[in-house]
């Protein structure tokens, strides 16, 4: 039996999936958005007009993954490297477009149940960004469908130091340090992410295989699914085509797949 695809696919998006197990979607996809700059430098523009063109990306990627029911999605919007090595005037333009990205796109948030974060020093952000940042992750936060986090002045470095002092000063609080005990669980609970399970994804555009200090820590045991296509040009049939990747690998956190586990299991032992 065809189940019902969800309401707002377009022909295109429709195709694809019908093609997914519904019941193996990952439960939070990141994505590294690149590819701006070459896309506008490609068709003569500014820089600028690449990331402008990025915002129907944004929108195209977000609504998608709302439709199908995807619990999170994390979009590294702005690095810390972005913010100190790029020209004032592009850092500028980056400020203002996610201003009016964020004035604009509430409503359509609101619309698709949608709750906004936030990951990164928001504090070094200019006073009226993080002013409406903080409006608009308000005026979602009663949302109870997908989360949204943008991440903003972000480095996983920075995150991992900040964790690491939260704990440290935590313990100072509380007794001091001697009794400090550190696990995967008390790092896990002092990230910005502490709001997230980790990615079982991560979506990387315009064709290049680096992290770029995203998520190191929880991005351990995702899948990498690199593209080809520039930001701009994304939209939400090329995330449920990474999602039919994804639904073609074996993941295996560390173990054996499930034949070399089981060899009595294996097609060859069974035929002899
Ligand atoms: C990388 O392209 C992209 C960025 C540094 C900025 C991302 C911003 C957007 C997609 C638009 C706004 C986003 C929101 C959430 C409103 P690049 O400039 O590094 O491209 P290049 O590698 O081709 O030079």
């Amino acid at each position: 039996m065809q189940d019902k695809v969800p309401s707002g696919l377009d022909r295109k998006e429709t195709e694809v999936y019908r093609r997914l197990d519904r019941g193996r979607l990952p439960k939070h996809i990141a994505i590294i958005m690149d590819g701006n700059g070459r896309w506008a430098k490609r068709r003569h523009l500014p820089r600028v007009a690449g990331h402008r063109a990025g915002v129907a990306a944004v929108r195209s990627t977000v609504e998608t993954a709302a439709r199908i029911g995807i619990p999170a999605l994390t979009l590294y919007a702005f690095s810390e490297e972005n913010w100190k090595k790029r020209p004032a005037s592009e850092v500028g333009f980056l400020m203002g477009l996610l201003s009016r990205y964020l004035k604009a796109e509430v409503p359509t948030l609101n619309k698709n149940n949608i709750r906004l974060e936030y990951i990164g020093r928001q504090h070094e952000l200019p006073a009226e960004v993080q002013q409406r940042m903080d409006w608009a992750r308000d005026a979602t936060a009663r949302n109870s469908g997908m989360v949204l986090t943008l991440a903003l002045n972000y480095s996983s470095r920075s995150e991992l130091v900040d964790a690491f002092r939260a704990i440290v000063n935590a313990a100072a609080q509380n007794g001091g340090l001697d009794h400090l005990q550190i696990d995967e669980d008390t790092v896990g609970r002092h990230l910005y992410t502490r709001h997230l399970p980790d990615p079982d994804l991560v979506v990387r555009t315009s064709g290049e295989m680096r992290l770029s200090n995203f998520l190191l820590w929880q991005l351990a045991y995702a899948e990498i699914y690199v593209t080809p296509t520039l930001w701009p040009d994304f939209r939400g049939v090329h995330l449920l085509e990474g999602i039919a990747e994804y639904q073609k690998r074996e993941r295996r956190y560390g173990g054996l797949n499930h034949s070399d586990a089981h060899p009595e299991h294996s097609a060859l032992a069974t035929k002899s």
